[in-house]
This record gives structure tokens, sequence and C-alpha cells, in this order.
């Protein structure tokens, strides 16, 4: 799939950091599946300012990174594990995507407030537990119409559930559950200056 997205260089990134996931029992990783959903979302929604909490060894970055790349935009990712940061440092300049893909060390809830926005395309995918503080991190520095993606919404449901609500019961976002890989959570960010109007009978949103 993607095959004109996706260079040599960053698929054979995919593939080591795909294998190195598997060996290792301190590396997680959004399954495939995942990856390539959110790939495939970002090219269609044309995102420039990605935002990644939780980098890991890169795996989902590098998918993400290379769509974005792709748009023309750029990714930072956040990672607190030093040793991790390196290495997905040294994973995007082999991969080719030293320019697109930034890795900021340290934990979001010290260096999301030091970042400039706007974010458009944000994916969440740190602690659990602290989900519901990124997001009211990230929520200032979001762009209108801004898509966040939560990982783990099915499989770390307990964890989750307290910011699932709060983002479904939130009014400017609209959010829905898919059921891909660990159970995605797709949130977009409404205009606060959209409207709604009557045209021969059908609402449009504008
Ligand atoms: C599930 S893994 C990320 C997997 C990665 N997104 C992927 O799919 O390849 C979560 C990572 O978040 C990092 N992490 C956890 N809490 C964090 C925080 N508060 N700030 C930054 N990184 C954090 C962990 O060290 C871990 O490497």
């Amino acid at each position: 799939m993607c095959t004109s997205t996706i260079t040599a260089a960053t698929w054979n990134e995919i593939e080591r950091v795909g294998r190195l996931v598997a060996e290792r029992d301190d590396a997680w990783a959004i399954p495939r599946v995942s990856a390539e959903f959110l790939h495939t979302l970002v090219l269609a929604g044309g995102y420039r300012r990605g935002l990644e909490i939780g980098t890991s060894y890169g795996y989902s970055a590098l998918w993400i990174g290379a769509a974005l790349a792709h748009n023309g935009g750029l990714l930072t990712t956040i990672e607190m594990n030093a040793a991790k940061a390196a290495l997905s440092r040294e994973t995007f300049r082999r991969a080719g995507l030293a320019q697109a893909l930034t890795v900021v060390h340290g934990r979001a809830e010290d260096v999301v407030a030091g970042l400039e926005g706007p974010f458009d395309f944000v994916f969440l995918d740190a602690e659990k537990s602290g989900t519901r503080g990124y997001f009211d991190l990230v929520f200032p520095k979001l762009a209108h119409r801004a898509t966040i993606v939560t990982d783990n919404v099915t499989s770390h449901e307990a964890e989750l559930t307290e910011f699932v609500a709060h983002i479904r019961a939130h009014p400017r976002f609209c959010s829905v559950l898919l059921p891909i890989g660990s159970g995605l959570e797709v949130s977009v960010k409404l205009d606060p200056f959209a409207t709604t109007v009557t045209l021969d009978g059908a609402d449009w949103v504008i």
C-alpha cells in the first residue's frame, strides 16, 4: 500500500522498527492496520502540522510523518525516555525524514506548552491515564478543524473512560470510536465560526 508516499528508505525503517518492537519488552507500537489508517487519514485530510505524544521507537511516527511529509508538512513527536528519543531521531534520519520529523525529549506535561502551534493533526499515544491532561494542554494549540486521534480506547477502556466521555460531550468536537487495532477515537474539532444554513430543504454547515 502507498508505494508512492513511502520511500524505500522509510519502508526499511518501518520494517526494522516493527521487528525491534516485536523483540523488545520495553517497546510498544500501534498495529500495522492502525498505522496504515493513520497514514491514509493524514493524506486524506491534507494535514501539515502534526503532533504526536508518545514516540516510543518511532513506528507510528514513521507512518504519520511520511504522510505529513508527502503533504509538505512536519511532525513533532514527544518522548520522555531519553534512549528512545535518541534512537527515534536516528531512525528518522535513516528513513530520510529528518527534515520532517522532530523528536522532543521530555514529558508532554512539561513541553507541550512551549511548542509552537497550531497543529491540525494530533496523535495521543502515551500514558493512558494522562490522556485527558494531554488533551487539555493541546487544546489551545489546535487549528480550526484539527483532528485528534487517540489510541487504545478499546484495549485500555477503563483508563480512557473519562477522556472519551469528556471529548464526546465537548461542544467543540465530533468524536467517534473506530474499531481499528486497539481502538482509535477520532475527534474532529469544529470550527467556532461555522454555522448551519438551510438550502433547498437541506442543512449545510459552512
Ligand atoms: C504506547 S508507546 C508509543 C507507541 C508509538 N506511538 C508507536 O505506535 O510506535 C508510549 C510511549 O509514551 C511514552 N510516554 C509515556 N508518558 C509520557 C509522557 N507523559 N510524556 C512523553 N512521553 C510519554 C513512553 O515512554 C512510551 O515510549
